[in-house]
């Protein structure tokens, strides 16, 4: 039984969902959180405690975020206002001639005034809030009755669960898009290859198929974001015109497209489109398009609609990255899980300036699918920054010579036997020798994210290998300067580098060892976790999977792997004889760390170009003043380190608006201990 709540407690509690939701909104919405993760969950921890003890949860609680037990089927929801779809214009002469239309139905000599913003690739989404609060989510369906996935969409942390403020509609229909970032997607499907799952097509599958789960603690795992762009039945307000309505959301906390304008006349909305396909490289969405909106809602209401799609909007398509060329093998790559991937190698061609001459063909229920043949003509698309796949075959220019490639019976590489496990798609090499596994496993534990051993790319690990000098990542340390010197490849300054690389590697962070560790499911993410909650990498050893379990977001499967992996004593001698070769881990992540200054809190960093420091020591120093570094750089980046020499993250920063410094810079930051005040809260 809950106890009888106090009236301090109850405000207590409104207090804390109040700041919570406040923290969730800069961090999701606006991309500038002013609190630290570990500040964030300590909060929310706090508040769980109270809710639970006090049996009162406010209907904005950020607790009802989870997801809630799984349906048997999503209820139907209708349409108060039917979801429309849009009418397509692929040339500036079709939106010219748009532009034409709308004036002569208006029988308008002047400009109109329209609003344009990219055009977001997901999945529509309508919430009904009912005297503010979220009463229901629905799906488009076929524009007149959807599904109800209330329980989803509760779960996305930008979706606001209360509209805050006296005055408003009491009934008002939200409409936007849930989308998943490219970068997201891409580490998503990256797991469920290691896992043997089926691999998403694009980000609009992966959120679409994300939002349509019926149980809604899966949907919650999925990094989904929503963009708000239109409403459907609204009752005790009227808006007069779009921008005015784009201003409300964007006052009541939704998330809006990244750029909205409003602009007069057709010339200029055809300027801001092509702005638009400047930019769209450094969104972090995918984005096919922009949509063009007659602004003012009395002319939509005299345009009306011609029978699904209103006359007053148009979708502009941004020219498809598309190209035709010939299949002319199909080989096999093998994962260091053990799975193994077809290759479609094509003969090359350029597609929007880039020439492509592989691509992935995932597993081979999608060869299948979509029967793809080696010899085969394809179309294959490179879609914004996402890896190029094929659409699907031109089977009219088939000559009956194609060959088809079945599912190999023995692993390419090690020739031991496949299998395939019930319920995956995956097939997977159970030779745990497997030159290809083991090559990539040690790949994997040198790669960036790792221990950033520059120098041991796919090519060194493969020499050094087929030269018997490694046979596990262990191995590496072993590495004598006068070994690597009489292979083929290198020369005195050239050994020195991938040794100096390999001293370098030692020191390190407790996350990036455990996630070079490779152990099944523990992605840079799950790591990050651990090291939160572990203060060093004893602590781990032998531990039973019920003290993993306790930390917030980490499940069974991810519990039982770590357990078993430092319940092996293979392992545990492997580890200390790193130890013995001089690996030092700090661990800056650590959550009791103490009263250390923290002056980045909050802030993270991302690094091009080469520093005088070491990156990974320079990184080291970011993070032990409380700052996240990150190897990309997206929205949620906040200064960019420049270096000599700087790669295309520096572009990328600038049409983000990421502020750059110098390594100087840095350093001054850090001797004056000048960073911007963290926002003082306001509600
Ligand atoms: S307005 C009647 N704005 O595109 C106008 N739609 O092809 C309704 N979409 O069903 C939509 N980004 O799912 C609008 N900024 C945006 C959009 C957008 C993506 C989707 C939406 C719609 C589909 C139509």
């Amino acid at each position: 039984m809950a106890e009888k709540i106090p009236e301090d407690i109850k405000q207590d509690i409104e207090r804390l969902v109040k700041e919570l939701n406040y923290h969730c909104y800069r961090y999701y919405v606006l991309d500038s959180p002013v609190i630290s993760d570990e500040e964030y969950d300590s909060l929310y921890v706090k508040l769980k405690g109270l809710e639970e003890r006090y049996g009162h949860i406010l209907s904005d609680s950020p607790t009802r975020r989870i997801g809630a037990s799984p349906l048997d089927k999503f209820e139907k929801v209708k349409h108060k206002e039917p979801m429309l779809s849009l009418d397509n214009a692929f040339s500036f002469d079709d939106l010219m001639e748009f532009d034409r239309r709308v004036k002569r139905l208006l029988g308008s000599d002047e400009d109109i005034e329209y609003t344009v913003e990219p055009k977001y690739d997901g999945l529509a989404i309508e919430i009904t809030y009912h005297n503010g609060l979220l009463y229901k989510a629905s799906t488009r369906g076929d524009g007149y009755e959807g599904e109800d996935v209330t329980a989803n969409i509760r779960t996305i942390r930008s979706v606001p669960l209360k509209i805050d403020e006296k005055g408003i509609p009491h009934e008002i229909d939200v409409r936007g898009e849930v989308y998943m970032d490219i970068d997201e997607f891409e580490k998503l499907n990256n797991e469920r290859e290691q896992e043997g799952e089926s691999l998403f097509a694009n980000p609009r599958n992966a959120a679409a198929g994300s939002v349509r789960q019926l149980d809604s603690s899966i949907t919650a795992k999925r990094r989904l974001h929503l963009a708000c762009y239109g409403m459907g039945a609204v009752k005790g307000t009227d808006f007069r015109n779009q921008w005015k309505f784009i201003h409300w959301l964007e006052k009541h906390m939704f998330p809006i497209p990244v750029m909205v304008r409003r602009v007069r006349g057709i010339d200029k909305v055809i300027d801001v489109i092509k702005d638009i396909e400047r930019k769209r490289r450094g969104f972090s969405f995918e984005t096919d398009g922009a949509v063009i909106k007659v602004n003012d809602f009395d002319l939509q209401k005299s345009l009306g609609i011609k029978t699904r799609e209103p006359r007053w909007a148009i979708a502009y398509k941004f020219p498809a990255h598309q190209g035709t060329t010939r299949i002319n093998e199909i080989s096999s790559s093998v994962g260091r899980t053990g799975v193994i991937t077809p290759v479609a190698m094509l003969e090359p061609v350029r597609i929007g300036g880039v020439t492509v001459s592989r691509s992935t063909l995932h597993n081979w229920d999608e060869i299948e699918r979509k029967d793809i043949r080696v010899g085969d003509y394809v179309i294959v698309e490179r879609a914004g920054e996402v890896i190029p796949h094929v659409i699907s075959v031109i089977k009219d220019r088939r000559t009956g010579k194609e060959k088809p490639f079945p599912i190999p019976d023995k692993c390419p590489v090690c020739g031991s036997r496949v299998i395939r496990e019930k319920g995956e798609v995956a097939v997977r090499c159970i030779g745990l020798d497997c030159p290809a596994q083991v090559q990539e496993r040690i790949r994997h534990f040198a790669s960036r994210g790792a221990m950033d051993i520059e120098g041991l790319g796919e090519k060194n690990v493969e020499l050094l290998y087929s030269e018997g000098m490694i046979r596990h990542f262990a191995d590496i340390y072993r590495i004598k300067k006068e070994d690597i010197l009489r292979l083929p490849r290198f020369a005195e300054k050239s050994a020195q580098n991938l040794m100096d690389a390999i001293e370098k590697s030692k020191h390190t962070t407790l996350s990036k060892f455990l996630y070079a560790l490779g152990i099944p499911h523990v992605g840079e993410y799950a790591a990050k976790l651990l090291s939160r909650n572990f203060e060093s990498m004893e602590d781990l050893y032998k531990i039973k999977p019920g003290k993993i379990m306790g930390i917030r977001q980490i499940g069974e499967k991810i519990a039982l792997s770590v357990s078993s992996f430092f319940n092996d004593p293979e392992n545990i001698n492997t580890l200390e004889k790193l130890k013995e070769s001089g690996l030092k881990l700090t661990n800056p992540d650590y959550e009791n760390k103490g009263s250390r200054e923290r002056l980045f809190e909050g802030f993270t960093f991302v690094i091009t170009g080469t520093l005088p420091e070491p990156r990974n020591y320079v990184e080291n120093m970011i993070e032990e003043l409380g700052g996240m570094t990150s190897s990309s750089v997206s929205k949620h980046t906040d200064y960019l380190v420049v270096g000599e020499e700087p790669g295309s993250k520096l572009r990328k920063a600038q049409s983000l608006g990421v502020k750059t410094i110098s390594y100087e810079e840095l350093l001054g930051l850090i001797k004056h201990k000048r960073m911007p005040k963290n926002l003082k809260l306001q509600f």
